[in-house]
């Protein structure tokens, strides 16, 4: 388990750090997300129960690149809870709102085991290749944003980062 979350983490921060001048990023480069109603809270319930952690937002993008690169449009509800010291949460599952036709195509959400103040919360979109390979094809983002006290639900953009296998 262990070993998993770390390995989970140090890909995330390997994907960030290619490159930008291999051929299939470059085709990516102005690729984003748009995120709406952004939502990451603790909860400040019963002072005798730990500390548990909680988001919930939506994100979708617009069709991106043609051919064989090709990003199919998607849009997601994504919603879900973390718990531990630091919070954290295995990747879940999101409901996907719209979709074009990809069925392999999912989207879901988990929050990093980071030491930090700050939520650290992954994104993954995976869908099949629009080639004959049907290789899966997988972008990440990593937001990090500080769990919400007063703060009301907003929406921004992000720009993830394709997962080389
Ligand atoms: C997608 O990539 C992220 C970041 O590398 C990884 O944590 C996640 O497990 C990958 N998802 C799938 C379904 O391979
Ligand atoms: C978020 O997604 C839900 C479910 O599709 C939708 O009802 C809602 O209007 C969306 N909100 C925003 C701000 O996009």
């Amino acid at each position: 388990m262990l070993f998993n979350l770390l390995l989970g983490s140090a890909a995330v921060t390997t994907a960030a750090s290619v490159p930008r001048n291999t051929p299939r990023l470059a085709a990516t480069d102005e690729y984003i997300w748009q995120i709406a109603k952004w939502q990451a809270g603790e909860s400040h319930g019963n002072p005798a129960t730990p500390i548990t952690g909680w988001y919930d937002f939506n994100v979708s993008a617009a069709e991106y690149g043609q051919g064989a690169a090709r990003i199919p449009p998607f849009a997601a509800h994504c919603e879900g809870v973390a718990d531990g010291r630091p919070l954290a949460s295995e990747y879940a599952g999101c409901t996907l709102t719209a979709a074009d036709g990809t069925s392999s195509a999912s989207v879901s959400a988990r929050v990093l085991p980071e030491q930090d103040v700050q939520a650290h919360i992954a994104i993954s979109y995976v869908f099949d290749s629009n080639d004959e390979s049907s290789t899966e094809r997988n972008f990440t983002v990593v937001v990090v944003e500080d769990w919400a006290r007063e703060r009301p639900p907003h929406d921004f953009t992000v720009q993830p980062t394709e997962t080389q296998n």
